[in-house]
């Protein structure tokens, strides 16, 4: 259980995640929170990490830090995938257990279950079939994270969890098509198609997939959630149930940017997982729920999108 000046280490504080776990956790009126920059503690380092955490008096620690990307960046720069994130994930966790911290968030993704598995996804579908390929190495180094936690928590007493979340979405996101995920390129494609006054927009593959998005600070909100509850598993799933096939986000961000282009297919980029939603009971049964409707985080996103441009 945390208390309001509970000392809560947020790893990857500057991203997607880990912006929105500071606005949520001081909106809820945590006011000791830990972040440290990537200069200063580069989480792939063990003897830094392990000086770290014996320094400072931790309490709860959220790890939202990794190295993240979309489609592109996970098929290309796969080393980097896994090793960056074995190594900052059993930096981590080991350090937890070392100073006897007991709450512990370790966040993975959806890509840890078999590319064809049944719809929606169960906990339980985890290493029932192969994996898709293109992200094949972070969802190795995903799976072998929530592993360690399981047999900390089976081993040491711990209570680690390990929380799944679906595609994610909100203010901070990466907008640089190599690296970014399928929305916020959607959001970029789409401004620059409407300031530059093209008629048409490329989406990668057929535009047919389904895919759930959760609006980020529901992911933030579910952390802190979960790291105030106690539960028998350690693997829960976090989405919204909110589906729809890439085409159709597309059309929506047309609508929010206030734009009607023409939309063409690049066949000879991959498509992914033709479906991924996940089931969410195990979450659902602890009484966590996602709160944000799709049109109302589209706009929180977009807006923030234009004041990230125009900083620049
Ligand atoms: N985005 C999604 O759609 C999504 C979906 C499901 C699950 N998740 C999970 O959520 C977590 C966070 O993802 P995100 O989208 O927030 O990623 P992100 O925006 O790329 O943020 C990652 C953060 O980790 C930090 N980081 C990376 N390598 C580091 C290192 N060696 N040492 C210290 N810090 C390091 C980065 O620091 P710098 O900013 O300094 O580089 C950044 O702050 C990941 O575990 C991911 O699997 C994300």
């Amino acid at each position: 259980m945390l208390k309001k000046n509970s000392r809560i280490f947020i790893a990857g504080h500057k991203g997607l995640v880990g912006s929105s776990l500071v606005r949520r956790l001081s909106t809820h009126g945590y006011n000791n929170m830990i972040v440290m920059s990537k200069k200063k503690l580069d989480l792939r380092n063990q003897n830094k990490v392990k000086n770290f955490f014996k320094k400072n008096k931790i309490d709860a620690v959220i790890n939202a830090a990794g190295t993240v990307g979309g489609i592109y960046a996970n098929n290309k720069y796969k080393a980097d995938f896994i090793f960056d994130n074995l190594s900052i994930q059993n930096n981590i966790i080991h350090s937890c257990y070392e100073n006897n911290i007991k709450n512990l968030i370790f966040l993975g993704s959806t890509c840890i279950y078999p590319r064809n598995c049944k719809q929606p996804i169960k906990e339980s579908y985890l290493l029932t079939g192969e994996l898709e390929k293109t992200n094949e190495p972070y969802a190795i180094a995903k799976i072998a994270g929530l592993k360690m936690c399981e047999s900390y928590n089976f081993q040491y007493k711990t209570n680690y969890k390990c929380l799944m979340p679906c595609n994610l979405f909100g203010p901070n996101d990466n907008y640089d098509l190599e690296k970014s995920h399928f929305l916020p390129a959607l959001i970029s494609k789409i401004y620059n198609a409407k300031i530059k006054n093209n008629k048409t927009i490329t989406i990668w593959g057929s535009g047919k997939p389904k895919r759930e998005l959760l609006f980020v600070d529901d992911l933030a909100d579910a952390c802190i959630y979960f790291l105030n509850t106690r539960t028998k598993e350690t693997l829960i799933n976090i989405g919204s149930g909110i589906e729809m096939k890439i085409i159709d986000y597309a059309k929506q961000i047309m609508k929010e940017i206030n734009v009607g282009l023409n939309i063409r297919f690049d066949f000879s980029k991959p498509d992914g997982t033709p479906r991924k939603i996940v089931d969410t009971k195990i979450a659902k049964k602890y009484g966590w729920k996602a709160q944000t409707t799709f049109k109302e985080g589209l706009k929180i996103t977009y807006a923030d999108f234009l004041k990230s441009i125009k900083q620049k």
